[in-house]
Formats: C-alpha cells, sequence, structure tokens
C-alpha cells in the first residue's frame, strides 16, 4: 500500500517478524524490553535484561497468529508499528477498574481496541503513527470490522515517549468519535481517554 508520502505498511506475520524485530531491536525492545507485551498480559509485567523473554513470548504469538499489528515502511526500512486486535487478545485493559465500571456493552458485537504506536526515533513527527493507524483500521474492516477502542493520551505534552498510545486528534482524524470520549480510563498510572468508532 503505498501513498503520496511514499509510506507503506505490511500486516505483522512469520514472513515479516524481522523487520519487526529488526525496529525493536534498534531501540533495546522497546520500552526497555517490552517487544509490545504489555497489553497481551494482566497483572505484574516484568522486563529483565532487554526482555529476551518478552520477545520469545511475542515470536510465539506471531507464529500462532495471535498478536496483530502495523509495520510502516519507509522504502524497505521498517519505521513504524502500530499494535491491534480483538478485545480478548489485549485484555489487560479490561483488568482495569476504571474500564470495568463503564460496563460497557459489548454483546453480540465484535470490539477491537488499538493499544500501542511506535516510531522510530529519527523518523517522528512526520505522520508516520498517522499512516499506521489509517492501515490498522483497513487492516480490521478487512477482518469484519467491528466497534474499534483507542485509549489515547490527553496528555501529550508530557513527551513521545508517554504517547505510546496515540494522541486524540490522531483517532479523531481518523474518525472516531469523539463525543464518546467523555470517561477516563487508567491506562497504567497515566489517564487515556476512550473513543470508538463503528467499522
Ligand atoms: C507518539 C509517536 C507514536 C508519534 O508518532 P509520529 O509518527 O511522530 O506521529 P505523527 O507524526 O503521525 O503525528 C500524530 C499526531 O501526534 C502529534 N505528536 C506527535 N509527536 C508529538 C509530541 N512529541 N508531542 C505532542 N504531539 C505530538 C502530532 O502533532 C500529530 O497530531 P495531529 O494528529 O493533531 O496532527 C512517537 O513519538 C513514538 O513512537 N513515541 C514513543 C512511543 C513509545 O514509546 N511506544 C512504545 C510502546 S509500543
Amino acid at each position: 500500500m503505498k501513498t503520496e508520502n511514499a509510506y507503506s505498511s505490511k500486516e505483522l506475520s512469520p514472513t515479516t517478524w524481522p523487520d519487526f524485530e529488526a525496529l525493536f531491536a534498534k531501540h533495546n525492545g522497546v520500552w526497555g524490553g517490552c517487544w509490545c507485551m504489555f497489553y497481551h498480559t494482566k497483572g505484574e509485567f516484568l522486563i529483565k535484561g532487554h526482555g529476551p523473554d518478552n520477545k520469545k513470548t511475542k515470536k510465539a504469538l506471531v507464529k500462532k497468529r495471535r498478536t496483530h499489528g502495523i509495520i510502516v515502511y519507509s522504502g524497505k526500512t521498517p519505521i513504524g508499528w502500530v499494535q491491534y486486535g480483538p478485545k480478548p487478545e489485549l485484555p489487560r485493559i479490561d483488568a482495569s477498574k476504571t474500564y470495568q465500571r463503564l460496563s460497557l456493552d459489548d454483546e453480540g458485537k465484535r470490539f477491537w481496541r488499538i493499544t500501542c504506536f511506535f516510531v522510530d526515533r529519527n523518523n517522528r513527527r512526520r505522520g508516520v503513527a498517522g499512516f499506521g493507524l489509517n492501515a490498522a483500521l483497513a487492516s480490521i474492516n478487512k477482518k469484519g470490522g467491528g466497534i474499534v477502542e483507542a485509549y489515547p493520551s490527553t496528555k501529550p505534552s508530557k513527551g513521545a515517549s508517554l504517547m505510546w498510545s496515540g494522541t486524540v486528534s490522531m483517532f479523531a482524524g481518523a474518525g472516531f468519535d469523539v463525543g464518546i470520549a467523555t470517561r477516563q480510563v487508567e491506562r497504567c498510572n497515566a489517564k487515556a481517554r476512550l473513543m470508538s468508532q463503528a467499522l
């Protein structure tokens, strides 16, 4: 998928794993070795070293097709990452008491969530995350669509490393309903905003 700004994207798969690995390895596994495993888990989350255990688990999930994400490329170089998935695949949000209190009705609907963005430190503020978001939404659509939840940071001024869940404006620009974004949900120690969009 080429666009005028020359980015392209591919789905994370056993074939594209080496690209994901290269991007994350360049940044020490991201967040000191998360390898984008945090939202796949509940409870305590340990990172030892640069996260070889997380990397191994992520690779196994890729093999079993139990993790989803978009890799963004500039030419052949992987420069960006967006994690999405069906709700049960990313259970950490469900464990949040604040989220549970929202008592969202998901009966009979297909729910997705977009949890993480990561862009190569040399390629930021050039629309990579926005491009990846659109690619993730296109992928969700291809898989049958549903309701997509996102939890963008309400405090972007705190710095890029705390903006892993994206910004409100990014999601609003991609068609998310800001009107629903009135309730706060917990995202680790920060506040995030719940927004959703029907695809
Ligand atoms: C947050 C991050 C994903 C943004 O990626 P990006 O490609 O630079 O973002 P884009 O250029 O597509 O911009 C998207 C929006 O965010 C805003 N933005 C990007 N970086 C920002 C910053 N540091 N401060 C404030 N706003 C910022 C842009 O202005 C843009 O806003 P708009 O939609 O109103 O135009 C990137 O800085 C990053 O990877 N940070 C580290 C996150 C991380 O540690 N993730 C680990 C978990 S996997």
